[in-house]
């Protein structure tokens, strides 16, 4: 071994030990006759001490080193007199006798430190130098304390781990899949997984009973803070069980996750439909840390002779607490916000209810004050409150409130990062139209199952069929969701035809399926975790990619490796592929 002790061992107890330490270079500071080295390995920072006057040699060796060396030390452990009670290692410090150097550093492109002056893009170019920040390292420890705590989790519940492969073909989740052309059958392709959702299905067939899988997915679709191309879930398949043994189950690990990692229990965690969460937040993943619930003021409204108000579908108000004090100059602003295309609501109304009771709003010339009284009555706003309102096309009014909802409580500082509240949303509809090709969607997949007592309305009235499917949402992020499945042929089949696969189609793509589904199928269900967005949950962090080692930039692209790439014609010969120059 290089080392005795790691970087964040040592301890007062220590004190008088010869020991020999390694690490990087974090910083050093000179300071007349004494220079400072705060020497970080991936358990802490401890200091390093060399002393001119004793040894002016090794001092002055230690000042021409350079940020990130990388080096070995051997020295006493002493008491510090001036403590550090920031760090663990605080109250000691290395009277340094010999010094090492094992690589030099040329100068890092960016100060590695909590708080770096590098941009994301060098910082993404730079991985390995990003990873040496403790923001970042306690992310990934924080991901492999939760996977750690997860598998154990789902052992004890007879789960076991089961590798479904990575080269297959198209799985529909909704996004576009990553396709690999295959060399030995030119002209074919695989598709890498967007899950192992049929892969599990059959292990059910199988009779695996418990399945889980800490697996990779890929999505080739547009990416957000909480999205990346390939991700990780903590995949999950049962048989023999319902909804609510799922739940019950699911809701257990989390639970439990909380507890280990947080030190809380977060508690029951509530069912909505998803009706109720369109209705009160107009969104199917609603925050629940804090309220401004929809308030409806359509049926008060109505025929006003305010034309915005006459010609909308809906006119939906929230109650912002507190904010009557808002300016006009900050009001002008939010309606900018509201405005922008992201948004896309057409302007914004607001009603101050003074501290007086005087109730003052942008609309004052088109309602009288009763009018007005009883709009803030129906938005149970008290005096000091704003009320916003917006009005317009239905889907469109309900979207961009809950998006001036999720500011309002962000400016409020309502969305607190240590504050959770976890959500269940059950009872999502089976199908959505496309408007655009007038096509049905699967929601969530075209492996769930309708509600049974929903399946009579699958011929008649299909926008009206509920799923048993469900999501579990925490701080306003969907965190995992999951369903319970058909696994009858037929109903499979009728599916199928429903989203508009004809029966050769639906036999090309999933007749393995429904072939397994011949023999035996057992009811069964499951869930997926996002288990990026779960670490960053549970770091209290809006993005993905500081929860994944080496993750991809907004444009797909691995910044350090330089990927994608171009490939070789040679390669693209080999594979039948049409070269095509750039
Ligand atoms: P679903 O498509 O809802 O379900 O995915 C499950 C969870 O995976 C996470 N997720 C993502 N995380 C990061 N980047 C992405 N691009 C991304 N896409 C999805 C979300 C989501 O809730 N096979 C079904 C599960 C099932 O039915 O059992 C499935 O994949 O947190």
């Amino acid at each position: 071994m290089l080392r005795t002790h790691t970087c964040g061992e040592l301890r007062l107890k220590d004190v008088g030990q010869t020991i020999q330490l390694a690490g990087w270079l974090a910083r050093s500071r000179d300071l007349g006759g004494m220079t400072f080295i705060d020497l970080r390995d991936r358990f802490g920072i401890t200091q390093l001490v060399f002393n001119m006057d004793d040894e002016a040699e090794l001092c002055e060796k230690a000042r021409r080193l350079g940020r990130e060396f990388v080096i070995q030390v051997s020295g006493q452990v002493r008491e510090r007199s001036n403590k550090n009670t920031h760090i663990a290692t605080g109250d000691i410090e290395i009277r340094v006798s010999a010094l090492e150097v094992l690589n030099p550093s040329i100068t890092p492109p960016f100060t590695i430190e909590d708080d770096t002056d590098g941009g994301d893009d060098l910082r993404m170019r730079y991985r390995y130098l990003d990873l040496r920040r403790s923001v970042v390292r306690e992310n990934l420890l924080l991901r492999h304390k939760l996977s750690g705590l997860i598998r154990a989790y789902l052992d004890k519940q007879q789960f076991i781990e089961v590798e479904t492969p990575v080269l297959i073909k198209s799985t529909p989740e909704g996004a576009r899949d990553f396709i690999v052309p295959s060399r030995m059958n030119q002209g074919e392709f695989y598709a890498l997984p967007q899950s192992p959702q049929t892969f599990k299905q059959i292990l059910m067939v199988a009779g695996f009973d418990r399945y889980y899988q800490i697996v990779k997915c890929f999505r080739d679709e547009d990416l957000r803070a909480d999205r990346q191309p390939e991700f990780t879930q903590v995949d999950c398949e049962l048989s023999f069980v319902q909804q609510a043994d799922i739940l019950a189950l699911f809701e257990g690990l989390v639970r439990s996750l909380f507890i280990d990692v947080k030190g809380f229990d977060p508690g029951e965690f509530p069912k909505m439909t998803y009706d109720e969460a369109m209705r009160r937040f107009g969104n199917d993943k609603p925050d629940m840390r804090f309220g401004m619930e929809f308030c409806d003021l359509t049926p008060l409204t109505r025929s006003s002779g305010f034309a915005v108000f006459d010609a909308a579908e809906l006119v939906l108000a929230i109650t912002v607490p507190g904010a009557a004090n808002y300016t006009r100059k900050q009001i002008d602003e939010l309606t900018d916000w509201v405005k922008r295309p992201q948004i896309g609501a057409g302007g914004l109304i607001y009603m101050r209810y003074q501290e007086d009771g005087a109730l003052k709003s942008s609309v004052d010339k088109f309602f009288n004050p009763d009018q007005l009284a009883s709009f803030a009555k129906q938005a149970a706003a008290n005096a000091g409150d704003l009320i916003l309102i917006l009005a317009g096309k239905e889907a469109q009014t309900r979207k961009a409130m809950s998006e001036l909802r999720l500011e309002m409580g962000n400016r409020l500082g309502l969305r607190k990062k240590d504050h959770f509240v976890p959500l269940w949303v059950v009872d999502f509809p089976l199908l959505e139209m496309d408007e655009e090709n007038g096509r049905w969607h699967a929601m969530h997949h075209p492996f769930t199952s309708p509600k049974p007592e929903h399946i009579a309305l699958l011929s008649q009235n299909p926008g009206q069929v509920k799923a048993n499917a469900y999501d579990l949402v925490i701080n306003g992020t969907e965190i995992g969701g999951g369903s319970i499945r058909i696994h009858d042929k037929q109903l499979q089949q009728r599916m199928f035809s429903l989203l508009g696969f004809s029966d050769e189609e639906a036999r090309n793509q999933f007749g393995f399926l429904m072939n397994a589904f011949e023999y035996g199928a057992p009811p069964h269900g499951g869930i997926a975790l996002g288990f990026d967005r779960l670490c960053s949950t549970f770091g209290g962090a809006d993005s993905i990619r500081d929860f994944i080692a080496f993750p991809k930039n907004n444009a797909g692209r691995d910044m350090m490796i330089d990927a994608p790439s171009t490939v070789h014609n040679d390669q693209l010969k080999e594979l039948g592929i049409n070269v095509v120059q750039k």
